[in-house]
């Protein structure tokens, strides 16, 4: 178990910089996951932290040590990637011992740590098997056994679940998630995925074109959002935009106007008087429409999917703006029939031009 932290890390590849001075505290036994869209700066940022590539500029620290010029072997920390990379002519005794052999650990003290490893990841039966014989999965949980193996001070994961299929994903996050509980080690694990995110971590971190957007527990980012970003990533189906004007705004109390949803007008109970102007977006997640709220709406039905447990109708307002709403006990509406609902002013977002919420 260590702590971990980034001062002003900066990466750049040439010309092009591609971390924008990153600050970030990770505390001890802390399951963190960077979540972003691809190409935002993931990899890069867990690699550097893995002394796999050098730091532009900034510093990095385990357990108050700086490590920025520390060689990746000296940092006490193990890696587990997208691609397992096990050896095909060895078992998966001797892939997950094969780093400590090269290390010089003694072979007892190598057997003794596979063992308990193999214990925790219930592949004791598959020891002797050599890689081709295993699934997805397995082969993968000998991935991640060989880090277990290392006693490191900091797990890091790369999309680790990526290759597989959606049902063994869901299996293995479960997985990942009792092996966090049972060894309580420092893990930071990336993934593009908002689900992985929202069930994995005790700390995310919104990365967006190499900076970050926001830090917070998962349901901290869900309920506050501080920006239309991190709330249009965060959450599934994504919540609902819908161009907004603002009438009048004083504290307490802000008029908006909905162009394209009937000229809709709502009172927002924010805290800040915002300028007038037409550039806003309000924010409503799915899950917050309900037939009983206060402020009635309605819109056209394009397809209505009932799961059974719940309702999602994918629908567009009178001014064209695609929205999706969950119906919970809704499991008659169909396609071209126009829905009647409504949301409660109190559960909107407000967000500016630029993005930013409007608290
Ligand atoms: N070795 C490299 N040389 C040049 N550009 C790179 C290199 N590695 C990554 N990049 C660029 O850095 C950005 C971030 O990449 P990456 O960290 O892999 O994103 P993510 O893991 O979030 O998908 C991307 O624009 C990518 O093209
Ligand atoms: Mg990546």
């Amino acid at each position: 178990m260590a702590d971990l932290v980034l001062k002003d890390v900066v990466k750049s590849f040439g010309p092009l910089t591609v971390i924008h001075g990153v600050n970030l505290q990770i505390n001890s036994g802390e399951f963190v996951v960077f979540v972003g869209p691809s190409g935002c700066g993931k990899s890069t940022l867990l690699r550097m932290i893995a002394g796999l590539e050098t730091v532009t500029s900034g510093s990095i620290h385990i357990d108050r040590q700086d490590v920025t010029q520390t060689e990746a072997a000296e940092r006490g920390i193990a890696m587990v990637f997208q691609t397992y990379a096990l050896y095909p002519h060895m078992t998966v005794r001797e892939n997950m011992g094969f780093g400590l052999k090269m290390t010089g650990t003694p072979k007892a003290e190598i057997e003794q740590r596979t063992a308990k490893a193999a214990k925790i990841l219930e592949l004791e039966p598959l020891l002797d098997r050599k890689p081709k014989q295993l699934s997805g999965g397995q082969r993968q949980r000998v991935a991640i056994g060989r880090a277990i193996v290392r006693e490191p001070k900091v797990f890091l994961f790369d999309e680790p679940l990526s290759n597989l299929d959606a049902e063994l994903r869901v299996a293995m996050r479960v997985e990942i998630a009792k092996l966090h509980n049972d060894l309580g080690a420092t893990m930071i694990y990336v993934t593009h995925d908002q689900v992985e995110a929202m069930t994995l971590a005790d700390k995310i971190v919104v990365l967006r074109k190499g900076h970050i957007e926001q830090v917070g527990a998962p349901l901290e980012l869900y309920d506050n959002p501080n920006n239309l970003f991190v709330a249009g990533f965060i959450g599934s189906p994504s919540m609902n935009f819908l161009q907004a004007e603002v009438l009048e705004s004083t504290i307490g109390k802000t008029t908006v106007r909905l162009p394209a949803q009937d000229n809709l007008s709502v009172d927002l109970p924010l805290t800040t008087a915002m300028p007038v102007g037409k550039a806003y977006k309000l924010g409503i997640r799915p899950e917050h429409f309900d037939r009983d709220a206060s402020t009635a709406l309605k819109v056209t039905v394009d397809v209505a999917e009932h799961l059974g447990g719940t309702s999602y109708v994918y629908a567009r307002n009178s001014g064209g703006e695609k929205l999706v709403i969950e119906a919970k006990h809704d499991r008659d509406t169909a396609a071209k029939s126009i829905l009647q609902t409504a949301f409660d002013p109190v559960r909107a977002f407000l967000f500016t031009e630029s993005g930013e919420r409007v608290r």
